[in-house]
């Protein structure tokens, strides 16, 4: 049976509590998945009149939740929620919070402690709690949960591994990649292994390319002080994209365990071929986004948002093309992308097949047999789709090409948010879909050289117009001419 916690929310103030956590916890207080009498600390520097504070939460709630918030579900949330006061980075304050726990004998002793703060604080705040002896587990278990980005590139991921080593060890950590908790992304799992009859094409020999495509039309949504020192490569290719690449790539891990999962997903990350620096131009290539027009509105170019310092050449726009040298994907190529202020919000992996080896339509009306792609709808359509070519009614011998499609339907239940899952994972000790150290490791070393050729230049960057598919010199990085980015899971002309 999962032991009931508490639950304290370093940051609770900020975005990431408040669009994400709380309505996380919302909808599990719903579900009526928290245990017992857990408890949610919300720990912030801000001081606030609890009704007052209650009906803050109350009003983002109702913003946030799926069909409207239920007074009754509200009320059991109101009376699990406690606001502390403090300096996460004051071993005081922190002592404080200890005395506090251990004088309420209503809060349960096992404690997770949620970083909602900026990743720069997660090793101090880390120190400054086991200063304060929180993470000694004399009365329960501990559990610190950080969120990407682990480090800025492999160095200071490896600083801040060792640091939080010296307090917590690795069953305490539990590194969150959201994507890891969409439901669709734990569907490629499912589709792969739970289905015999993609696996014996599911490799080199019939598979051309693969492509992970993530878009979006926001641009950086008010974050420039994270997002410029940061950019597209670090923020989502080094996380989330290839995150998603693993688990299309991996081999069947020996059961579902936490532990086998993801030695599979590691052994992918190791067989990719290092790029070299004097190879980062064919394999990697960045751009960043000037005004343009979205859904008929115009919007400005990234060095016109607030905070954006005018000569920045941060990419908004990343695309890499990865090889994985082991015998399953020896010479298929991965390209993953990913960008703001694009045409569309949408993340697909598009998985295109090789032609048949006989042209045996060669001499008919069909000219040339369009290959059959496998689409796998991230979001916001989730959906599996896999194209293929049927006859055209009729006298003459022509194709159009067709889809299966397995959309989930409404009544498949309602679509989740990726935090539920993970908050309720850590509660429940399940770390399947957290990213151990090595993961994180590898993943750093995949990028490392490309990171390190466009950090030495920086004097001028490509650009796209906000509103566009990016830029279109990036067809450089495919291999073939009959290579090119699938923009959407509708049938279309392209490749
Ligand atoms: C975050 C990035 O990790 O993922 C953001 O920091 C990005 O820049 C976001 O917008 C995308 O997540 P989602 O779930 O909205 O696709």
């Amino acid at each position: 049976m999962t032991e009931p916690c508490t639950f304290i929310i370093f940051g609770a103030m900020g975005n990431l509590s408040r669009k994400k956590l709380l309505p996380a916890l919302y909808h599990l207080e719903e579900a009526g998945r928290l245990p017992g009498n857990t408890a949610i600390i919300a720990f912030s520097r801000r001081e606030m009149p609890q009704d007052k504070w209650f009906a803050k939460i109350d009003e983002l709630l109702a913003d946030q939740v799926r069909n409207g918030t239920k007074p009754e579900v509200l009320a059991r949330l109101h009376q699990r929620l406690q606001l502390f006061t403090g300096d996460m980075t004051d071993a005081d304050s922190l002592r404080q919070l200890k005395q506090n726990l251990q004088d309420d004998d209503t809060l349960p002793g096992n404690l997770i402690f949620y970083m909602a703060i900026p990743p720069t604080l997660y090793a101090r705040v880390g120190q400054t709690l086991a200063n304060a002896g929180l993470n000694e587990e004399d009365h329960g278990w501990r559990r610190i949960v950080i969120e990407k980005p682990f480090g800025h590139d492999l160095e200071s991921a490896t600083v801040l591994d060792e640091s939080l080593h010296r307090h917590f060890n690795e069953e305490q950590i539990f590194r969150i990649d959201h994507y890891l908790g969409k439901s669709m992304v734990q569907n490629v799992l499912v589709f792969r292994f739970a289905n015999l009859m993609l696996e014996p094409l599911w490799n080199r020999n019939y598979i051309d390319h693969v492509q992970i495509t993530h878009s979006e039309t926001q641009g950086i949504a008010g974050r420039a002080n994270f997002y410029d020192g940061v950019g597209a490569l670090r923020d989502m290719v080094q996380s989330h994209l290839l995150q998603m690449m693993t688990l299309v790539a991996m081999e069947p891990p020996a059961n579902m365990d936490s532990e086998s999962l993801r030695d599979e997903k590691v052994k992918v990350l190791k067989s990719l071929r290092p790029i070299s620096r004097q190879a980062v131009n064919s394999h990697a290539y960045r751009a960043q986004y000037v005004q343009g027009e979205i859904n008929g509105q115009s919007v400005q170019g990234y060095l016109g948002e607030e905070g954006i310092p005018e000569n920045s050449t941060t990419e908004t726009y990343a695309a890499l093309k990865l090889y994985i040298d082991n015998w399953r994907w020896r010479g298929v190529p991965f390209y993953l992308r990913t960008g703001k202020r694009m045409n569309r919000d949408s993340s697909i992996i598009s998985i295109r097949f090789k032609h048949p080896p006989q042209q045996l339509f060669r001499k008919t009306h069909i000219e040339k047999i369009k290959p059959n792609w496998l689409l796998l709808g991230i979001q916001p359509e989730e959906c599996v789709r896999l194209e293929m070519q049927v006859k055209q009614p009729g006298l003459e011998m022509l194709t159009h090409t067709t889809q299966l499609d397995t959309s989930p339907s409404d009544e498949d239940g309602p679509k989740l948010d990726a935090y539920e899952a993970l908050l309720l994972d850590v509660i429940e000790n399940d770390r399947s879909l957290f990213l151990r150290y090595d993961e994180v490791h590898w993943a750093w070393e995949a990028v490392d050289s490309v990171l390190k050729v466009w950090d030495t230049e920086r004097d001028y960057i490509q650009t796209y117009p906000a509103g566009s598919w990016g830029p279109n010199s990036d067809l450089r990085l495919f291999d073939r001419d009959d290579h090119a980015w699938r923009n959407s899971l509708e049938i279309n002309d392209e490749a």
